[in-house]
């Protein structure tokens, strides 16, 4: 008998406070605060209610996430963008900040904006971020701050019927 073939990963939106949001939660730390030797504080993680939170997940393990904060007019913030190590290299990446762009675009925004660590401006540039301002130091690394304009995907102009 043929095998299964795994189940393609899917992106979800999840609720903060939710199961999903905790392993989210939980592979952001693994990925961006233990090496640095930091956490997050409850104050953090609370003050997190009111932002956006997407995950990658096959078969219930999760692969990848990201969250938007709003910001003020249309602007929105990408943060704690993360692939786990063994999917990384594969497109995730690229397909999670598509998503985030959709979303923030269908909640009226029109700006992205991100603080990228220096190992990763390369990536955000090839997705059309632009950096901006000079380096900074934040969670004890150098980032700089990228920035690009969201477009409503063209809409296609179909013909119109025709009686002839
Ligand atoms: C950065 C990260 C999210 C990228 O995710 P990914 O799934 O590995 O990236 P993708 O496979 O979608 O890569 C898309 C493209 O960007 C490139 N790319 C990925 N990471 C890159 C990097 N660090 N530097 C330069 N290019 C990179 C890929 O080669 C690919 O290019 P291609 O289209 O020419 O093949 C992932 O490596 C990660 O989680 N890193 C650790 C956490 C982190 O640093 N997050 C960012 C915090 S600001």
């Amino acid at each position: 008998m043929a095998e299964k073939a795994p189940a393609l990963p899917t992106l979800l939106w999840i609720s903060h406070g939710s199961a999903e949001y905790a392993a989210a939660v939980t592979l952001r730390r693994a990925l961006l605060r233990w090496p640095l030797g930091l956490d997050f504080t409850p104050a953090e993680l609370a003050a997190e209610a009111v932002e956006q939170h997407l995950g990658l997940f096959q078969e219930g393990e999760l692969w990848g996430t990201l969250v938007l904060r709003p910001l003020s007019g249309a602007s929105w913030q990408m943060r704690q963008v993360a692939v786990a190590g063994e999917r990384q290299g594969f497109g995730w990446g690229r397909l999670l900040v598509r998503e985030g762009e959709c979303r923030a675009l269908a909640l009226g925004g029109a700006r992205l904006v991100l603080h990228a660590r220096e190992t990763v401006v390369a990536f955000y540039e090839k997705l059309g971020y632009q950096a901006y301002g000079d380096p900074f130091e934040e969670v004890t690394l150098i980032h700089r701050a990228m920035s690009k304009e969201l477009v409503q995907p063209a809409l296609i102009d179909m013909p119109s019927d025709s009686a002839e």
